[in-house]
């Protein structure tokens, strides 16, 4: 029995901005975006493509088996985006994906870090029941405001993983290490739409909180860095796996030319993170699918090496194993599409669209202008007495 990832796969709305164009726009030299921070492009989601929406295009994007979707029995909605106090995301993914009734779907919180607890419980879950299989999604928009520091961070969008006792593509292995510290360095107050973060403080949290949870591992395990075949990182920004890696170099774990190894591996690792930006819970995971997708390093066999971040903060780390012929489950040409035919937008019109918030009348009605976006997508159609309704356009 190999507990892992069956499927993955990712959305993104389909819209966007040039970092470029939004440096120009801050007066602020484009170079500090694409490499102090390293960035290219940055996701943009109006409100009708909220979390729950783009929760379920990936999830329509695993392209789910009748069988699969008997076999479901947990769905798993990891985010910081919500979109209501009691009711979980994951009903609405039920619904839209038809997954049977004898299913339970709830919805996990904590910062960014929520998709790998997702993952470890559901595979605790499904060694006790093999025949079962979870479907985890990780979905979040991380919207700080214009002219705030953490705008060029900004980002959207969600990773779908079915996992089963049949891991076609990864393995993970049963030994991790968590390490939990009750820190403020990002958070979002029920009665605020943006997050307050001390930017300088959180870096220095994420990477202590990685030496914290590596140090950990490597005495559980006895494993050393160059045990593993690459090492992924929760993505902020593109630099800040970077920053990780550097503490690695700095502690001793990498000399100069295992550094600039890893290095190289992990640029093709975020890919498609420079050009979607931070989803909070996904951005983990959107990287393993860029490096499995585009990394010379991916092949079957091997052992990767993955730590996940959540402002608050926890952090963990675990890693998993390649399965043979895992490139057949993958979907690359779909990703590349998806990034390929967006729409680009100016940056007065991304303000526009950041800028805007649902706001019901009276009787708890509001209608989405749902001509904006592609044919084919999920999206909030409408709230009607406060109910919340999702349609394929
Ligand atoms: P800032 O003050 O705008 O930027 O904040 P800076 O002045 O620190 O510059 C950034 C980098 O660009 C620096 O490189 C500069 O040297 C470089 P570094 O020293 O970091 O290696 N730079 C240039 N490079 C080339 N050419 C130039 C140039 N100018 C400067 N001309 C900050 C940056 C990331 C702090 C800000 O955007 C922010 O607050 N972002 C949000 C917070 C964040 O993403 N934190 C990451 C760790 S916490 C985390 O990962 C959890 C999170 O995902 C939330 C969750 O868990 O839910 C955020």
């Amino acid at each position: 029995m190999k507990i892992g990832i069956e499927k993955i796969s990712f959305f993104t709305p389909p819209f966007y901005i040039e970092m470029k164009h939004l440096a120009q726009a801050r007066d602020v030299d484009p170079a500090k975006y694409t490499i102090g921070i390293g960035q290219d492009q940055m996701a943009v989601s109006p409100v009708h493509y909220d979390a729950v929406a783009l929760a379920i295009n990936a999830g329509i994007s695993l392209d789910l088996t009748a069988a699969d979707k008997a076999e479901i029995d947990t769905i798993i909605l990891a985010t910081e985006s919500g979109v209501d106090h009691s009711k979980s995301g994951s009903t609405w993914i039920h619904r839209a994906l038809g997954i049977q009734p004898h299913a339970r779907a709830i919805e996990m919180k904590q910062a960014c870090y929520s998709a790998t607890a997702a993952i470890r419980l559901a595979m605790g879950h499904i060694s006790l029941h093999p025949d079962k299989k979870v479907l985890v999604i990780a979905s979040d928009i991380a919207n700080y405001g214009i002219h705030t520091p953490g705008e060029p961070t900004q980002g959207a969008g969600a990773v779908a993983m079915l996992l089963s006792s049949d891991a076609k593509i990864m393995a993970f292995d049963t030994q991790s290490v968590p390490y939990t510290v009750e820190i403020s360095d990002f958070w979002r107050p029920l009665y605020s739409d943006t997050p307050f973060v001390d930017g300088k403080y959180s870096n220095q949290a994420y990477v202590e909180t990685f030496q914290g949870a590596w140090n950990g591992y490597k005495a559980l395990t006895g494993r050393v860095a160059t045990d593993f075949d690459a090492l992924l990182f929760h993505v902020p920004y593109t630099k800040m796996g970077k920053k990780t890696l550097q503490s690695l170099a700095a502690t001793g774990d990498l000399t100069d030319e295992t550094l600039s190894t890893f290095t190289a591996i992990y640029d093709e690792a975020v890919i498609y993170n420079r050009r979607v930006g931070n989803l909070y819970t996904g951005s983990l995971y959107l990287s393993l699918i860029s490096f499995l997708e585009q990394a010379e390093a991916a092949r079957a066999g091997a052992r990767i090496g993955m730590f996940s971040y959540g402002s608050g903060a926890v952090g963990e780390f675990f890693a998993g194993e390649l399965m043979p012929n895992f490139e057949t489950y993958l979907q690359k040409e779909r990703h590349e599409q998806l990034l390929d035919h967006r729409f680009l937008l100016d940056i007065p019109t991304y303000e526009m669209v950041l800028s805007e918030r649902i706001a019901v009348d009276e009787a708890g009605n509001w209608l989405a202008d749902t001509s904006l976006g592609r044919p084919g997508q999920v999206v909030l159609e409408k709230i009607s007495a406060h109910k919340r309704y999702y349609k394929m356009i």
